[in-house]
């Protein structure tokens, strides 16, 4: 088989923004197969540090065997990155100058059937970036009950159709479980009828992915730790690929932007807090349209930064 690649998406863009000069100490907060680790890399220069999470060990692996020359200058975290700040503490540093996030899949993870996290090629119901972690696809689909897998696919998936696939993957795994990615995405294809070029499961398949990684809930955790580790001028790059994810970063930088973050009713200021960002993309930055049409996974990227003050 051969080598697994992955395209990295606003590569100059997300470098640019950034802002590396040689001798910065950089967090790659999502390595996938070190596109955009090598490029900050060579900015940053022999001086230059930069410590790189990534939860899946084998993408981590294809990215340790590509940056090789770069080692001495690699701290690698096979950690999620809710747990950015302690594990930078651990590592004995206080504040870094630049952090970015390339979130959510990489190439590998719906090319090789067996991570189970595409229905385009048959493989186990399995969606885990972490093979360490418990919980998988299939376990959801099978346990959970009708009304909790039917918020899910609501709520992570954003599809109005969500109770009638619940109520059928119910209906069907009563029969017996499902266990792969085709089963569940031809049963969702002989439930829904639509007119749209997306296969009927693509929202399905997107809402069990994030519920599996808690992708929401870590992205949250991690953004508020970030902001604080930034140095003064430290920038923070965010690249999303959907409107849940933007809208947390969206979100996020709008509250730390804030001078006074006390109830409207109080007359005077209590709460001491102090605007700690500038936003440097009042509107996101996407791909250009040489990018969308020669790398389809950058077509639906929003890339966000901004400034620690
Ligand atoms: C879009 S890919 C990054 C690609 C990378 N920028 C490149 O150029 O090769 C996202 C990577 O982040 C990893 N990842 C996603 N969520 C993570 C998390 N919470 N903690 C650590 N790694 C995560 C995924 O396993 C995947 O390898």
């Amino acid at each position: 088989m051969s080598e697994p690649k992955h395209t990295p998406v606003l590569l100059n863009e997300s470098i640019d923004h950034l802002n590396l000069r040689a001798g910065k100490t950089i967090v790659d907060c999502t390595l996938g197969l070190g596109g955009h680790s090598e490029e900050i890399l060579k900015k940053i220069g022999k001086n230059g540090k930069l410590i790189a999470f990534e939860q899946d060990e084998e993408n981590l692996k294809l990215a340790k065997k590509r940056l090789k020359k770069y080692e001495k200058q690699i701290t690698y975290v096979h950690e999620n990155f809710e747990n950015l700040r302690s594990q930078i503490s651990e590592l004995g540093l206080d504040l870094v100058d630049g952090i970015l996030f390339d979130l959510g899949l990489s190439s590998p993870h719906v090319d090789d059937a067996q991570r189970g996290f595409s229905f385009k090629n048959d493989g186990p119901l399995d969606m885990r970036f972490d093979k360490r972690q418990k919980l998988t696809a299939e376990q959801v689909v099978n346990k959970t009950k009708e009304k909790d897998l039917a918020d899910i696919i609501f709520h992570y998936g954003e599809d109005r159709k969500s109770r009638i696939i619940a109520r059928k993957i119910v209906e069907a795994r009563k029969q017996k479980p499902i266990k792969t990615t085709s089963e569940l995405a031809e049963l969702i294809k002989s439930t829904i009828r639509s007119r749209s070029k997306l296969h009927p499961a693509t929202q399905t398949f997107q809402a069990l992915r994030i519920y599996v990684n808690r992708e929401l809930e870590v992205l949250e955790l991690a953004l508020d730790q970030a902001i604080n580790l930034l140095k003064p001028k430290g920038r923070l790059v965010i690249i999303s690929y959907h409107s849940l994810e933007d809208r947390i970063v969206k979100k996020k930088f709008r509250y730390y932007t804030q001078d006074c973050i006390c109830p409207k009713e109080l007359p005077v200021c209590q709460c001491n807090f102090q605007k700690k960002l500038y936003i440097l993309t009042k509107k996101p930055i996407i791909p250009t349209g040489i990018e969308a049409t020669t790398n389809p996974r950058a077509r639906s990227a929003k890339m966000r930064v901004c400034e620690r003050i």
